[in-house]
């Protein structure tokens, strides 16, 4: 593998990101981690998070990754500050809610996020508020279970839609007309989201927005692949592998293997 791109989250959330990264850059290797031992981080104390974002990132540095995408909202919250301070020679891509878009866009004045309590609760999403907001109402859920219901690839049940109901029904009533995707995983559920919301609601998915970011990283590091060969993705997670190949078989129609790692104490291993 050559100068892989290393991409993580808690889960199968980072996904959305990694299909969008791939789009963007069909040449460029890719290496995927999953933390499902850990999943969900959105409840967990931002300081732990932290330390097992620090625990990946050596991991990929191990792998030869040139550059890491933390593919997860509240890995970004908890971590991405620190983890530019701890590795000053490596280019970070992080995740924020896309409030200034929806702040920039919205007709109505009334926006909703939906993400998870460690986003909300840290301060790069204060700083987006305070910074985009701009005298736009933005009303906020954290969808409790959601995360877990999208590992395990239920997407379309009907404890998954309850979630979403709960959520999105109250933000409709105060007259919203955007929905910003604070959590990677909720991408997966769009279609669930768009039906519940009407096709007046615009949702915005920050993935491919952070896909061009990647590729102007890469470029300005010189670390862009000129393979014409289809780029390699490799992945890894820290829990059993047959749930990750299955929920990748189902949304993206591929046949892949995953290798599993083990955490030793505050570090991955083999
Ligand atoms: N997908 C992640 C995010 O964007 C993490 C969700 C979780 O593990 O709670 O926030």
């Amino acid at each position: 593998m050559k100068s892989p791109i290393g991409i993580f989250d808690s889960g199968v959330g980072g996904l959305s990101v990694l299909r969008s990264i791939r789009e963007e850059m069909p040449h460029q290797d890719l290496v995927y981690f999953a933390d499902q031992a850990h999943v969900p981080y959105g409840p967990r104390p931002l300081e732990e998070v932290r330390g097992f974002a620090d625990a990946i990132t050596r991991f990929l540095l191990g792998r030869s990754c040139p550059l890491i995408v933390v593919a997860c909202n509240a890995a970004s919250a908890a971590a991405l500050k620190t983890l530019r301070q701890t590795f000053p020679d490596i280019p970070f891509v992080g995740m924020e809610p896309a409030v200034k878009p929806a702040a920039e866009q919205t007709h109505t004045g009334v926006v909703g996020v939906l993400a998870t309590p460690a986003t909300f609760q840290g301060e790069l999403y204060a700083s987006v508020v305070e910074r985009f907001a701009n005298g736009v109402e933005i009303l906020q859920d954290p969808c409790p279970g959601l995360v877990g219901q999208i590992e395990k690839g239920d997407l379309q049940g009907a404890q998954t839609r309850l979630i979403l109901e709960k959520a999105i029904r109250p933000m409709l009533e105060k007259g919203i007309d955007t929905i910003v995707l604070g959590c990677t995983h909720y991408p997966f559920v769009i279609p669930q989201i768009q039906e519940i919301a009407g096709k007046n609601v615009r949702v915005i998915d920050p993935a491919p927005a952070v896909a061009r970011q990647t590729a102007r990283m890469m470029e300005s590091h010189h670390i862009l692949s000129s393979s014409l060969e289809k780029g390699k993705t490799t992945y890894y997670t820290s829990d059993e592998p047959g749930k990750m190949i299955r929920f990748i078989d189902e949304c993206f129609k591929i046949t892949c293997s995953v290798e599993k790692l083990s955490w030793k104490g505050n570090m991955l291993s083999t």
